[in-house]
């Protein structure tokens, strides 16, 4: 099993108001993917098992430089995306992921989301509407590979209805959306928090998760020709 190095954590700096972890390629070149953490707890385990992701994505190649945002702790308010304002005066925190996202070197883009009754968070499902800005940017998404794990409290506790819950919008992003790759293709990340000892325990979860990983890294390296 996979387990999370030194290098997922070193350089945790502060982009906006967001905790991102981010690791370098190994040599020129390089392509990005960025996973983001969907789960109000910071550091818990959506984004211990998106480091799981991640770091099978850079195994992949040494062009793959990652970088992990957890959006916990950010205000994202959804009701932007329908032309609600904010009260006069005040900002929320989706602008300052605007750059990182459009990106070109990021090629890929990984969400997780804690499983809630059986679909992703309120949290995530308000990042995805507000990146309809994106969508009305030309589709700024389009392209990029996109790939989804979803965290539940128990196995079978809704991990794949929420991961196509959350396809449905990367699709109409234009994103080359994939699941997870061999040896057993499937939706994508499915883990188990409640394992006993933790997401890094729970060795199904954790096989779909890297798999995902190497699958989003494989195209991605595809769509900008470098494999
Ligand atoms: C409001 C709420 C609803 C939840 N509903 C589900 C559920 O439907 N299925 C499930 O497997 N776990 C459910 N859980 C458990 C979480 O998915 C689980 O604790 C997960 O590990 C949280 O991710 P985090 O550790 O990254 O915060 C729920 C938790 C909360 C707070």
């Amino acid at each position: 099993m996979a387990s999370i190095t030194r290098r997922d954590f070193v350089s945790s700096v502060a982009v906006g108001a967001a905790a991102t972890t981010a690791v370098p390629a190994a040599t020129e070149g390089a392509i990005k993917i960025l996973a983001l953490s969907c789960s109000p707890r910071k550091g818990q385990s959506t984004a211990t098992a998106l480091g799981v992701c991640l770091q099978a994505a850079r195994e992949v190649s040494p062009r793959i430089e990652t970088e992990l945002i957890e959006l916990g702790g950010l205000k994202i308010n959804g009701s932007v995306a329908a032309g609600i304002p904010l009260p006069k005066g005040e900002q929320d925190d989706f602008p300052s992921l605007v750059p990182k996202l459009t990106d070109p070197r990021v090629r890929g883009i990984i969400l997780g989301t804690p499983v809630y009754f059986g679909n992703m968070s309120s949290l995530c499902r308000a990042f995805l509407e507000r990146c309809i800005v994106l969508y009305q940017d030309k589709f700024a998404l389009r392209d990029k590979v996109a790939g989804v794990v979803a965290v539940g409290g128990t196995r079978n506790g809704g991990q794949e209805v929420t991961i196509q819950s959350v396809q449905i919008s990367l699709f109409c992003q234009q994103m080359i959306v994939v699941g997870n790759g061999n040896p057993s293709p499937r939706l994508g990340g499915t883990v188990w928090s409640g394992a006993p000892g933790g997401v890094l325990k729970d060795e199904f979860g954790m096989a779909t998760t890297r798999a995902l990983g190497r699958r989003v890294a494989e195209v991605a390296l595809r769509m900008a020709g470098l494999s």
